[in-house]
């Protein structure tokens, strides 16, 4: 039917109000219920990052407030991460020109499989979405490279070389994230070569899928979200947003919104790390408001374990006086999960507890 071809092409062929479809109930609206009241414009100023000084003799004093930001946020902004604005620009650059593409070609990609390897698609879940989000997305999988690269869009031009650059140096700082968790969160073996617990060896194989996100102008952004309440899979995300705001992050009971910083990665715990962290780091519902004048882009890259690991809590970080407080996941779990209930809105983790 016409909504499954997305919002771009919708808004293309002029719209004065939100489709039935997209109209969420009045209490899930952003900025009507009452948890959300007089307080959905304000701003989150999340803890900032110096990915520098991560490599400098401020490692300590970092890396307590990464634990900090992973414990009482579950967010942060990772500045000076040391990937390079051409490299930042090249990416953003395609990531408008796919979405300038005529209907016709982006409409290649569109399927309903959760495993194809490029996927078009539009809202958050659309098969199941009872209420539509205003977004079109394109999610392409980008480990290993040569298995997944030929079957990534090969127009527009440079595409894939550019985007496979953006998608090893965002792999890479992911990995040299995870070694600082893993010291923040008190792990010490990452370097180690034999241990049951040596889950960087694993991330190093792991899977990464990028979502590039594209919200058009929407006629009547209070009736509807870009995508609703959510956590993400995996366990970390980065996310390059351009300067239009909408991204926001439930924080002490409100929605905030989190400010762009030019060229700086907003980092978010995903499930996986929550679990493997044994629920001492958090992996926090955030949410993406719709606005009415301008185009909103943005880059999503989420890493996990392969597909066929199980995720466990660290056994590190077992002991009497903690016990296990989840049970192990794989990606089967996640995708029954998403394909059979409404929006993830945490209950996935909740129940496991
Ligand atoms: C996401 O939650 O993955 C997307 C966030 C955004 O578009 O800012
Ligand atoms: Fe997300």
């Amino acid at each position: 039917n016409q909504y499954q071809k997305g919002v771009k092409h919708l808004v293309e062929n002029g719209l004065h109000s939100v489709p039935k479809k997209y109209i969420l109930p009045p209490s899930d609206r952003p900025g009507t219920n009452s948890e959300d009241s007089n307080v959905a414009k304000q701003n989150l100023e999340l803890p900032i990052i110096d990915y520098s000084e991560l490599l400098g003799p401020r490692r300590q004093q970092v890396l307590q407030s990464l634990a900090n930001a992973c414990e009482g946020y579950g967010f942060f902004q990772l500045i000076n991460h040391g990937i390079s604005d051409d490299v930042i620009s090249s990416m953003r650059d395609m990531s408008g020109k796919f979405f300038d593409l005529p209907f016709e070609e982006r409409e290649k990609y569109m399927t309903t499989d959760m495993s194809a390897p490029v996927r078009c698609g539009t809202s958050f879940s659309q098969t199941k979405d009872s209420v539509l989000c205003w977004r079109d997305f394109l999610k392409l999988l980008c480990h290993p490279l040569p298995d997944f690269l030929p079957h990534w869009p090969a127009s527009p031009l440079d595409f894939r070389k550019d985007v496979a650059t953006y998608a090893e140096k965002t792999r890479h700082l992911f990995l040299m994230l995870m070694e600082a968790i893993q010291e923040s969160l008190g792990i010490i073996e990452g370097k180690e070569t034999e241990g049951k617990d040596n889950i960087l060896r694993e991330l190093e194989d792991g899977s990464q899928m990028m979502v590039i996100n594209f919200y058009p102008p929407c006629p009547q952004p209070d009736l509807t979200l870009g995508m609703p309440p959510h956590s993400d899979y995996g366990f970390l995300t980065l996310l390059l947003q351009d300067q239009v705001e909408g991204l926001q992050v439930h924080f002490q009971d409100q929605w905030l919104t989190v400010q762009p910083i030019n060229n700086a990665f907003v980092v978010n715990v995903g499930d996986h790390l929550e679990i493997y962290s044994n629920g001492k780091y958090k992996s926090v519902l955030h949410r993406v408001m719709a606005n009415s004048k301008k185009n909103r882009t943005s880059v999503a890259s989420l890493h996990s374990l392969p597909f066929n690991c199980t995720v466990r809590p660290s056994p590190k970080l077992i002991d009497q006086h903690n016990p296990k407080r989840y049970a192990d996941t794989n990606f089967d779990t996640f995708l029954a999960y998403v394909t059979t209930r409404e929006p993830k809105r945490k209950d996935f983790l909740d129940s496991r507890k």
